[in-house]
């Protein structure tokens, strides 16, 4: 009886994650395990934004003093460590390349990435950080599997190293890629780097929904408060009624 039990139990538990992971799979996406509630993944991910990417692309919504406050640091912290373009900080971050000059290096100007999670998702970012690989082909040399003859050097090639791609037999298709020559990071903390960009890049998509959740509590409460005042104030008014 008991075993029949445990048994229909991990049957169902079975198919729950099964067409959880068969969901997750579907846009052909690896989950990328980002999220916003990470401080300390949220502040190397800042760190990693503001090395390897604000030379070229800009956070057009985001304050330096906004990023303080969610991120826990101080001003001198982001001033010292985040801020190298000499902005103030309370102004928004920009990227110190010229648009024009962009357009004439890359042939694209770098777009903002402000609402780039929202736009693209979560995972969509994570698998581009992981699908660069090297394409003498491309004008910048590089070529990306998620986002084909996209016009971007990869900047973190000296972390997750360089990255080749084998090709389907008497085809260009892309097979999968290879790890030809390694980076200072093991594939595994490259993995976590790319999550700690894109939980940073999702942040920056909603700053409001670390506060939002905060706030979420007090809403809860408050409703709660008044469902029994004015479950109260029912029973009062009609106490004299029957
Ligand atoms: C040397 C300049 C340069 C640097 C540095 C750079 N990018 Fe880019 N990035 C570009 C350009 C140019 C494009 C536009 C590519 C296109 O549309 O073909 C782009 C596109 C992107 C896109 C896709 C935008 C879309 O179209 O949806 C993402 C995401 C992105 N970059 C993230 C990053 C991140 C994260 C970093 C830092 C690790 C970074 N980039 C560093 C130049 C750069």
């Amino acid at each position: 009886m008991t075993k029949r039990f445990i048994f229909s139990i991990a049957l169902a538990l079975g198919l729950v994650v099964g067409s959880v992971s068969a969901q997750a799979e579907e846009g052909g996406l690896p989950p990328s395990g980002s999220g916003v509630r990470d401080q300390a993944s949220l502040q190397r991910g800042a760190k990693l934004f503001f090395n390897y990417c604000v030379g070229c692309h800009s956070l057009k919504y985001v304050r330096y003093s906004r990023i303080a406050e969610d991120l826990g640091l101080s001003e001198q912290e982001v001033m010292d460590n985040l801020n190298f373009t000499g902005a103030k900080f309370g102004e928004t971050v920009v990227s110190h390349m010229p648009e024009a000059d962009a357009q004439k290096f890359f042939g694209k100007a770098p777009p903002d990435l402000s609402l780039e999670v929202r736009a693209k998702t979560a995972d969509w970012v994570y698998a581009y950080l992981n699908s660069f690989y090297l394409d003498p082909s491309r004008p910048v040399g590089w070529n990306n599997t998620v986002f084909p003859n996209a016009s971007m050097p990869f900047p973190l090639w000296e972390l997750q190293g360089v990255q080749t791609a084998v090709k389907k037999p008497g085809s260009e298709e892309v097979e999968k890629l290879e790890l030809s020559r390694p980076g200072k990071l093991t594939p595994e903390q490259y993995h976590q780097a790319a999550r700690d960009l894109t939980s940073f890049l999702e942040y920056a998509s909603e700053p409001a929904a670390l506060q939002r959740q905060k706030y979420g509590i007090w809403v809860l409460l408050f409703l709660a408060g008044f469902t029994l005042l004015a479950y109260m104030l029912k029973k009062e008014y009609w106490k004299d009624v029957h």
